[in-house]
């Protein structure tokens, strides 16, 4: 088959061509590698009139803030514009508990505090993002209502209110397409090899509001899923392997006391493109030992249980 590292200069030349030779660019990175991918080829294109930004909205994994600035040094992206927002955007979701109540108030204060660092650098007339063809197709058909799709990351009505152009390089790419353009790029096995992240963050793998305490379990579980996956060789294996931390309880026993604890959900998929999904069959050793360790190690939690139900009906992530 062809290589899609092979389009790479035609889609350098496109960026090019659409930023003109004076113009300036924004990009929002989530450390995901479809933007990160899009970021590197605008990069190569249009060179430091590229402004990164990364916002921190206090829902991402363990690790992550330092592993994507870490990835943004190593290409050489040097105009990086890091937000920790986590503050505004927690006190914002205290006691929400819809899911798309959640969505909303995420893609909003996103875009807000994106317009604020927008706003603070001259000159930028370009949008660059990193929609994949699944992503245009999947905007019209969702089940949970058109403005839940990746609003997160296409800064909806950003482009329109500053009279941004948007330009997507990876347009017509599927996602393998851009895991084989990324490895071609040098970006790290760490962000090639990713799971997809959903824009939200852990809010969509939090039951009900998302609170500080809740928030602590699921980025610690969802640690211990991700590492137990590498540790086991099958992280490449599946779509996506994740932690959900539920608000409903099980007795635990500590001792001779009995008390309420948390239930928290692993769930492991394969897939071609999101759209559908099958639960992974996953080996009971690697069950156990992540059963095992999320029940010592992370504090509150008594049950642990694994999602065995494929997309549809259920969809992959919980909220
Ligand atoms: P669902 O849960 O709808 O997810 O089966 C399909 C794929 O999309 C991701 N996902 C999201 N991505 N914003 C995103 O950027 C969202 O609100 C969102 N919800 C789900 C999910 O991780 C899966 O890969």
């Amino acid at each position: 088959g062809w290589n899609p590292g092979s389009r790479i200069p035609a889609m350098v030349e496109y960026v090019s061509r659409e930023i003109g030779p004076e113009g300036r660019a924004l990009c929002a990175v989530s450390g995901g590698v479809d933007s990160m991918t899009a970021a590197v080829i605008a990069h190569r294109a249009i060179g430091d009139r590229l402004h990164v930004v990364f916002v921190d909205h206090g829902l991402l994994r363990e690790g992550e803030v330092e592993g994507v600035l870490r990835a943004l040094d190593g290409v050489g992206i040097r105009n990086v514009h890091f937000v920790d927002a986590s503050d505004r955007f927690l006190s914002a979701l205290s006691g929400v508990a819809d899911p798309e109540e959640k969505r909303l108030i995420i893609g909003r204060l996103f875009a807000e505090v994106f317009e604020d660092v927008a706003s603070g650098i001259s000159g930028i007339g370009y949008l660059v993002q990193g929609t994949i063809y699944p992503d245009r197709i999947e905007s019209g058909a969702s089940g949970r209502g058109s403005d839940r799709i990746k609003s997160h990351h296409n800064v909806a009505g950003l482009p329109e209110k500053f009279g941004l152009r948007v330009v997507e390089p990876l347009r017509d790419l599927y996602k393998d397409e851009v895991r084989a353009v990324a490895r071609e790029l040098g970006l790290p096995e760490s962000v090639v090899g990713r799971h997809p992240f959903p824009g939200p963050g852990l809010a969509v793998r939090i039951e009900g509001d998302v609170t500080r305490e809740k928030l602590a379990i699921a980025r610690r579980a969802n640690a211990i899923v991700e590492e137990e996956f590498v540790r086991a060789g099958l992280y490449g294996a599946v779509w996506q392997a994740f932690a959900a931390v539920m608000d409903s309880t099980w007795v635990g026993v500590k001792g001779d006391r009995r008390e309420l604890g948390r239930v928290v959900i692993v769930r492991a998929v394969t897939s071609e493109d999101g759209m559908t999904a099958d639960w992974f069959r996953i080996p009971h050793d690697l069950l156990a030992t992540i059963s095992k360790r999320i029940s010592e190690e992370v504090p509150g939690v008594v049950m642990v249980a694994y999602a065995a139900t494929s997309k549809p009906p259920s969809t992959i992530e919980p909220c």
